[in-house]
């Protein structure tokens, strides 16, 4: 099967097996499928986080079920979404039952069983702090777990489920959503856009929209020009090397690493001062709007992709000293 319209970079790749399933209850039986029998290579949520350079090399499962259920509901609501719900409606639906804090999330490509994977984040929320749990079917063993956040290891796009890859296959997630807004409008360029659309008292809906001002200004529709959003996570480096950066570079942007000794750089800015935003090599590229973002102009390959990525890399490191590694996953090769 192709999987070409299954990648948000719109890159050329092929199953063998490709494999949906909509009720999870049913994927014991599924996977003792003789086509799957030798194990899964990949589990495909809106194929937005992955570069295919080259081919899995078995089976692709696929879960498309699409439930929206409240299990309870009070000050904090407790809603579950089966893993094929689309996030972004997932977003719009919870918003319309006055349901908060995935406001800033918005706009998000990707399925909601793939959120806590990378533990997608943006505008200063992360999607940690709404999880309440998350339910995965282990296929080694033919168990069904249910992992409370702290069980889930969440750190900056990242959780226990990045570094076991296909070994627990997230099937629906559970979110503790508060009815009380608390907005958080600290990230840069959220205040401003509320300000530009004229709205002084937003409500949770308002910064979804300003969100989606924002996004749509800086971030290529994978619609129209393929890409996985940020191609490189920013880079956690010690406090002492990132002091020593910035004094030498003003206008680094810094943020706090996650603890007192590390710091955050801003990866796109490494990358911009490489002169990289908007280069283009045949038609593998860089977004002429972000310099984080690598996008496909029509017929590139994920190996070309990829072989542009490595040379970003290369070069930040050159010049900067800092390693930068990429958010999405590669398939088919390794970094
Ligand atoms: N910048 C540049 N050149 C550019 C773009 C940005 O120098 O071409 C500098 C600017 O100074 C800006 C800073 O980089 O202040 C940060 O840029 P931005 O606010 O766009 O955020 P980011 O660090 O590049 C991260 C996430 C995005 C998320 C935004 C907003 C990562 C890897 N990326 O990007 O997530 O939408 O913040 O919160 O953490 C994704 O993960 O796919 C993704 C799009």
């Amino acid at each position: 099967a192709s999987l070409r319209e299954r990648n948000t970079f719109g890159v050329e790749a092929t199953a063998p097996w490709l494999v949906e399933v909509a009720d999870a209850a049913r994927l014991p039986e599924v996977l003792q499928r003789p086509e799957l029998a030798a194990g899964l290579a990949l589990v495909l949520g809106g194929g937005s986080n992955l570069l295919f350079a080259g081919d899995p090399d078995g089976a692709v499962l696929a879960l498309t079920g699409q439930h929206v259920t409240v299990l309870e509901d009070g000050d904090t609501a407790i809603v579950r979404a089966d893993a094929g719900v689309q996030w972004h409606n997932f977003v719009m639906h919870t918003l319309s039952m006055g349901l908060c804090g995935l406001e800033n999330l918005a706009l998000i490509p990707g399925t909601v069983g793939a959120a806590p994977i990378q533990n997608i984040g943006a505008y200063g929320v992360e999607v940690r702090e709404f999880v309440h749990a998350v339910e995965a079917f282990e296929p080694a063993t033919g168990e069904v777990h249910r992992l409370d956040a702290a069980a889930c290891r969440f750190a900056y796009r990242d959780s226990l489920f990045k570094h076991a890859p296909d070994r627990y296959l997230v099937t629906s997630v559970e979110f503790a959503l508060p009815r009380q807004p608390v907005l958080r409008l600290d990230y840069a360029g959220i205040a401003e856009e509320l300000a530009t659309m004229g709205i002084a008292q937003p409500t949770p809906t308002d910064v979804a929209e300003a969100v989606i001002a924002i996004r749509r200004r800086k971030l290529p529709d994978p619609a129209v020009l393929g890409n996985a959003g940020s191609f490189f996570k920013n880079p956690i480096v010690p406090a002492a090397q990132a002091e020593a950066l910035k004094a030498g570079h003003d206008s680094l942007p810094m943020f706090r690493g996650g603890s007192d000794d590390t710091r955050k750089l801003s990866a796109a800015w490494l990358i911009d001062q490489c002169g990289w935003k908007g280069y283009r090599d045949g038609d593998a590229g860089v977004a002429a709007s972000h310099a984080l973002v690598l996008v496909n102009h029509g017929q590139a390959t994920g190996a070309q992709l990829l072989d542009l990525a490595r040379r970003i890399a290369a070069s930040v490191h050159e010049r900067f000293g800092v390693a930068i590694e990429p958010e999405p996953r590669v398939i088919g090769a390794t970094w």
